[in-house]
């Protein structure tokens, strides 16, 4: 079936940047727990608007691109800021908005941007998907029934995922997804937030009948501050081996990498923020599929010890 939600069809438009062949990752490389040569796609969540997602999705790209590791970014946020933050704009070419209403194949809406990055970018009109998946099969199929097509293209697809976890949209990156990154800004009302994003994340793999991997990460770490340092330390004791151990820092690097349209590696190759995402990527890479899951905390009974403490930094 097809449905229009932008002003015209694209699907017979030609190609535009994508490369048809891309550079084998090095050899040697280790993986981690992770199967040699499948690709990963992490899905970068959470309901809470400005906590990092975008900012997470474009640096860490960034940071596996760097590492020779063949990186897709999909947009899947009708804001568009991370398209923006590569640089990239779509006007009337197709976008993931097409790609997902089988109006255009991925291949004709991929676009190349800096730092050795590949990405399928967002438009305001994705937001239309949302009210159209009411009408169409399997609607959180979508996106993972694309991104087979490109399966042996890419090592990581990295989607950042819109502010609101419970829509059609979000379904669709944790549907394709291996692993659900929750990102967690270390600020006020962090824990209850994450754990909310949690039983959002359980609802819908419930509802879809899989499971994928969770982890979280931290961001917007300022250590000056005790509250985020104590912050940090709650969220391991919550969230155990799931926690990065790599939190990533505020830097003034990662608000002006954006406005310029380069990922921080790119833009600054030797600032924290890069060392960061770095160590995150390696983190990622040799962690990825071989820790304890954090879903049991939801379950019935299971409370943390130091839940007290734990509900006053929430509190903030
Ligand atoms: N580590 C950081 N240091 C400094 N600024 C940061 C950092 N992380 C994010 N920011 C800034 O915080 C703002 C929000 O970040 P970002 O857009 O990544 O959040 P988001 O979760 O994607 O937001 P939304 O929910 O609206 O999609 C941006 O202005 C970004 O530049
Ligand atoms: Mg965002």
């Amino acid at each position: 079936m097809r449905t229009t939600l932008g002003a015209s069809p694209t699907a017979t438009r030609p190609r535009r940047t994508m490369s048809t062949s891309r550079p084998r990752r090095t050899s040697g490389r280790s993986m981690g727990h992770l199967a040699q040569g499948r690709m990963q796609v992490l899905a970068l969540v959470n309901q809470k608007g400005g906590c990092g997602k975008t900012t997470t999705a474009v640096n860490l790209a960034g940071a596996l691109a760097a590492r020779g590791e063949r990186v897709l970014v999909v947009d899947l946020d009708p804001q568009a800021h991370a398209t923006m933050a590569l640089g990239c704009a779509v006007i009337d070419e197709p976008s993931v908005a097409e790609v997902l209403q089988d109006e255009a194949f991925i291949e004709q809406a991929i676009q190349s941007c800096p730092g050795d990055l590949e990405l399928l970018p967002s438009h305001p009109r994705l937001s239309e998907f949302e009210e159209a998946a009411e009408r169409l099969i399997h609607p959180d199929q979508r996106l993972k029934v694309s991104l087979d097509a490109v399966r042996d293209r890419y090592d990581w697809v990295i989607v950042d995922c819109p502010p609101r976890a419970e829509g059609a949209l979000c379904a669709n990156a944790l549907f394709a997804s291996t692993c659900a990154m929750l990102v967690v800004e270390t600020g006020a009302f962090a824990l209850q937030g994450a754990l909310q994003a949690l039983r959002v994340l359980d609802e819908v793999g419930e509802g879809q009948g899989r499971s994928y991997e969770i982890r979280v990460v931290g961001t917007l770490f300022d250590r000056r501050t005790r509250f985020a340092r104590e912050l940090l330390v709650a969220l391991h004791a919550r969230f155990g081996e799931a926690m990065f151990d790599t939190v990533i820092r505020t830097s003034v690097r990662l608000r002006e990498a954006p406005a310029v349209g380069l990922p921080v590696q790119v833009l600054d190759p030797s600032c924290r923020a890069t060392a960061d995402f770095a160590a995150l990527a390696e983190e990622i890479v040799s962690t990825l599929g071989s820790v304890e899951q954090p879903r049991a905390l939801l379950q019935a009974g299971a409370r943390p010890q130091n839940e007290e403490h734990e509900e006053s930094l929430a509190r903030g």
